[in-house]
């Protein structure tokens, strides 16, 4: 992981240091493209003498698809890319999973980079190897784990981001910090305000890097990195039971919060864990609670996540803020922290 302001205008620079040469197959979406991103990225790469080839998607979830894909093996086919050249992705974690996994299946694997260009995609969807594309209804049903040779976070490619997006990254980061480390929380108490976080790339680089410790220790998810769930399995719930008409970090917010309150009253957590998450929620315009939401609808959609393990749920909360813990629950502590996510009675 490089981090570092302008790293995305020295891309040829950085690939050629590490004695890398030949075609660049670069991906990204017609935001990036409009907003120049793309240009400056294909410039720098010309400028180092790397051959590239750019595939302009239409921005959006619908368009990490099989179709996308079909249509990027097409054009490398036509571009010649080879075993030894290079796919990079240029956005935020739709091209990200997508440029993932056309570099993990095209001839079987080719290098991969990767810039995100999102808040989330630098604090969470770049990091940990985890690539791929829905099938239908199905998020993220196919792929593979092909981890980047190298990931570029610019802090600046989050001046032109809208603060609604700055704050579902921000939920990640909440995430992290509750789960991870103290010092990060007491670092977010700094800010007030998803668009205050441009100033802090010091906040985004700790935590890429909480991120990369963990995924480094337990890379296929077999024991810590599930801690890394904090606040996804009701919010994938409530996420679906939506239709995604609310995005994702909105949805992970109102179930870290319904998950400590629930681990609160079961005594699985410190008391004062669930003000603690508000209060950093509320700094970032993140909502505790999603009402409207229909619980029932919520509830089975959470059951079916995958995290999912005979009878009991595998729920990840902070022990303490900073210290991360697994937890199983019954079914009817889920249910109960689906009715305060939604808005339910306490
Ligand atoms: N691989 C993983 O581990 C992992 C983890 C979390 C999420 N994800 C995936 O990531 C996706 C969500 O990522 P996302 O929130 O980055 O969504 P996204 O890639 O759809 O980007 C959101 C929007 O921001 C625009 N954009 C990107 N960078 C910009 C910039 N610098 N300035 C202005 N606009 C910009 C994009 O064009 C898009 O319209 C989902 O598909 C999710 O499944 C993957
Ligand atoms: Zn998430």
């Amino acid at each position: 992981v490089v981090a570092e302001s302008g790293a995305i205008e020295r891309i040829g620079q950085l690939m050629t240091d590490r004695g890398w040469s030949g075609r660049v197959l670069l991906v990204t979406d017609d935001n990036l493209e409009t907003l120049g991103w793309r240009a400056r990225c294909a410039d720098a790469l010309r400028a180092a003498g790397f051959a590239i080839q750019s595939v302009v998607l239409p921005a959006g979830e619908e368009f990490k698809s099989l179709d996308s894909l079909s249509m990027l093996y097409d054009e490398s086919l036509r571009f010649g890319l080879e075993r030894s050249d290079t796919v990079i992705g240029l956005g935020g974690g739709v091209v990200g999973d997508l440029a993932g996994f056309l570099a993990a299946t095209y001839m079987r694997g080719v290098r991969l980079v990767l810039l995100p260009t999102t808040l989330l995609a630098q604090v969470d969807a770049s990091i940990g190897g985890k690539t791929g594309v829905d099938v239908g209804e199905t998020k993220n049903i196919a792929g593979a784990f092909y981890p980047a040779r190298l990931v570029v976070i610019d802090p600046s490619a989050l001046a032109t981001l809208p603060e609604r997006l700055l704050a579902d990254g921000m939920a990640e980061i909440v995430k992290i910090g509750c789960m991870r480390s103290p010092a990060l929380v007491q670092a977010l108490r700094d800010l007030q305000g998803p668009a205050t976080i441009r100033d802090r790339p010091d906040i985004t680089w700790t935590a890429a890097r909480l991120k990369t410790d963990v995924v480094r220790v337990d890379p296929h998810e077999k024991g810590i990195r599930a801690q890394l769930n904090f606040g996804h399995t009701v919010g994938h719930g409530i996420e679906a039971a939506s239709d995604f008409a609310q995005s994702h970090g909105r949805c992970v917010a109102a179930g870290m919060a319904a998950e400590s309150r629930v681990a609160a009253e079961s005594n699985q957590c410190q008391s004062d864990v669930p003000a603690t998450v508000e209060d950093l929620l509320c700094r970032f315009g993140l909502p505790s609670r999603l009402p409207g939401i229909e619980a029932a609808a919520a509830l089975s959609a959470a059951r079916h996540d995958k995290k999912r393990e005979r009878g009991t749920i595998r729920v990840a909360v902070p022990r303490r803020i900073g210290e991360g813990t697994v937890l199983a629950w019954s079914q009817e502590q889920l249910a109960r922290a689906i009715e305060c996510a939604v808005g339910g009675e306490l």
